[in-house]
C-alpha cells in the first residue's frame, strides 16, 4: 500500500495498459481518476469499483483538446482532491489494413492527430497539473513512450508514432531537470509488444515475429507495465527521475 494517500490520474485508462495501471493503483489504496473517450464504459467501470469500496472518478475527454482536459481536471479534482500523480498513457497507432502507413503516402491530418493525441496530450495534462504539484512541492509524472521511440520497428508502427514516442523521452528528460527542484519526479516507460487491443491492429504475423525477436520469447502483459509504473511513482523510486524504463522482455535492446 505505497499509494494510499495519492490521487492519481490515468489518461486512456479504459484501454489495455491504462486499465491495468488504474486497477493496480486502486488495489494499492490510491484514489484514481480515469480519463478516456467512452463515457458509458467509464461510468460503468467506476460504478463497479465504487461498489467495491474504492475512491474513483471518470471524466470523458479527448486528451488532444486542452480546454477539455482543463474541464476534466477540474471535475476530477472536485471529487477526489488535488492530483499528485499523473500517468500520460493515452495513445493511438493508426494502421491501414493491418499495416502502418508509408511515410511518403501519409495524410497530414493523420500525422497531426497522432502528434496531438500521443504527444500534445502529455503537454496538456502536465501543464494543467504541474502548478498544483509545484505549489505542494510534490508530484509524480510517468509518460508512456515505447521501444518505437528508440529503435526502428517500421513493419509495426508509422513515422508519426515513433516520432511522438521519441519526443516523449525528450519531454521526460527536460521536465525531470526543470521540475526536480520542486519535488516532482518525471519518468517514462518504454513497453515492447504488450497484449492489448492495440496489438490486434497489425497483421498477426508481425506480432509472431516480435515474439521470436524477444529474448524472453513472449508478449508482455498489461499488468507488467502497470507494476513498473507503480514502482516509478512509489516511495521506493523517490530518487529516480528522468529515466526511461523498458518493459519489453529484452526486445530492441539499445
Ligand atoms: N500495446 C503495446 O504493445 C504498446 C507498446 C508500446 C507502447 N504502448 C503505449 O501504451 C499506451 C496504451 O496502449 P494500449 O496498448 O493500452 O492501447 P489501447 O488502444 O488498448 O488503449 C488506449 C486507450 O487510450 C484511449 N484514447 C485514445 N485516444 C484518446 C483520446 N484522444 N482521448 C482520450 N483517450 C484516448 C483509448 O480510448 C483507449 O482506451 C499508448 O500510449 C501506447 O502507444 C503500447
Amino acid at each position: 500500500m505505497q499509494h494510499q494517500d495519492r490521487v492519481v490520474v490515468v489518461t486512456g485508462g479504459l484501454g489495455g495498459i491504462g486499465r491495468a495501471i488504474a486497477e493496480r493503483y486502486v488495489q494499492d489504496g490510491a484514489s484514481v481518476a480515469i480519463v478516456d473517450m467512452d463515457a458509458a464504459r467509464g461510468e460503468a467501470l467506476c460504478a463497479e469499483w465504487k461498489a467495491a469500496g474504492h475512491k474513483v472518478a471518470f471524466a470523458a475527454a479527448d486528451v488532444a483538446d486542452y480546454q477539455a482536459c482543463e474541464r476534466a481536471a477540474d471535475q476530477l479534482q472536485s471529487v477526489l482532491g488535488p492530483i499528485d500523480t499523473l500517468v500520460n498513457n493515452a495513445g493511438i497507432s493508426p494502421k491501414h489494413d493491418g499495416h502502418p502507413m508509408a511515410f511518403y503516402k501519409m495524410d497530414p491530418a493523420e500525422w497531426n492527430r497522432v502528434m496531438n493525441v500521443n504527444l500534445n496530450s502529455a503537454f496538456n495534462w502536465s501543464r494543467i497539473l504541474t502548478p498544483g504539484m509545484v505549489e505542494r512541492k510534490f508530484g509524480r509524472i510517468v509518460s508512456m513512450s515505447s521501444v518505437a521511440g528508440k529503435a526502428n520497428i517500421v513493419d509495426i508502427v508509422a513515422a508519426h508514432y515513433s516520432t511522438t514516442k521519441a519526443a516523449l523521452i525528450g519531454f521526460t528528460r527536460h521536465l525531470a531537470g526543470e521540475l526536480g527542484p520542486h519535488g516532482i519526479t518525471v519518468n517514462a516507460l518504454a513497453p515492447g509488444r504488450i497484449n492489448t487491443p492495440l496489438l490486434k491492429t497489425v497483421v498477426s504475423s508481425a506480432n509472431e515475429e516480435v515474439v521470436q525477436e524477444t529474448p524472453l520469447r513472449r508478449l508482455g502483459e498489461p499488468v507488467e507495465v502497470a507494476d513498473a509504473c507503480l514502482f516509478l511513482t512509489s516511495p521506493s523510486a523517490a530518487f529516480i527521475t528522468g529515466q526511461v524504463v523498458d518493459v519489453a522482455g529484452g526486445w530492441m535492446l539499445t
